[in-house]
């Protein structure tokens, strides 16, 4: 069931972020593909990550989280952040990194970057599921092309098809 489970997992298209934090627990990035909206009101998203990541235990004590959602060009920085070898500093060393008000690294040049507390977790089989709190959005001007994950690699996302 896991193996089936995975490969139909591999036919839906996902969003792919760096999630970040920074506080007293220290710097940490990964590459997320499992977030989604919950809610504009209060704008809220929600966030799986795997409790046998090393920087698992970072983010809950921070407390706190930066999102910066990826596009064309990203996915060299994809690759650093999803590389368990590469320590913090040396994934930091991709990419040029603003602080966020709430004290999150958020990306130069991402596509939107949102700036949130966790507010709430939950457990279920190997991942965390965070609910976090938006407070700060930065939006770039002109979407670009997305990047995507899909069928286990990344694409960038076409010019639009029919618009709904
Ligand atoms: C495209 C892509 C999407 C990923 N999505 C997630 C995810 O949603 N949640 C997660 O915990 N790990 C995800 N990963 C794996 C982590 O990025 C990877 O395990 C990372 O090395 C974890 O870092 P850490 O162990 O230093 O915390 C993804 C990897 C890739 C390449």
């Amino acid at each position: 069931m896991q193996a089936v489970f995975r490969n139909a997992m591999s036919r839906l298209g996902s969003p792919v972020v760096l999630v970040t934090t920074d506080g007293p627990a220290g710097r940490h990035g990964l590459t997320v593909s499992a977030i989604t909206s919950v809610t504009d009101t209060p704008p809220t998203v929600l966030v799986c990550l795997n409790r046998s990541n090393q920087s698992h235990r970072a983010f809950l004590e921070n407390g706190r989280l930066g999102i910066s959602i990826l596009g064309k060009g990203h996915d060299t920085l994809a690759c650093a952040f999803a590389n368990s070898t590469l320590s913090s500093t040396d994934r930091f060393g991709h990419g040029t990194w603003q602080t966020g008000p709430l004290g999150s690294p958020l990306l130069d040049g991402a596509l939107a970057t949102l700036d949130c507390t966790i507010d709430d977790t939950h457990s279920i089989g190997t991942h965390d599921v965070l609910i976090c709190r938006v407070h700060t959005i930065t939006v770039k001007d002109g979407a670009g092309h997305g990047l995507t994950w899909f069928d286990r690699s990344f694409h960038y996302l076409p010019p639009k098809c029919t618009p709904c």
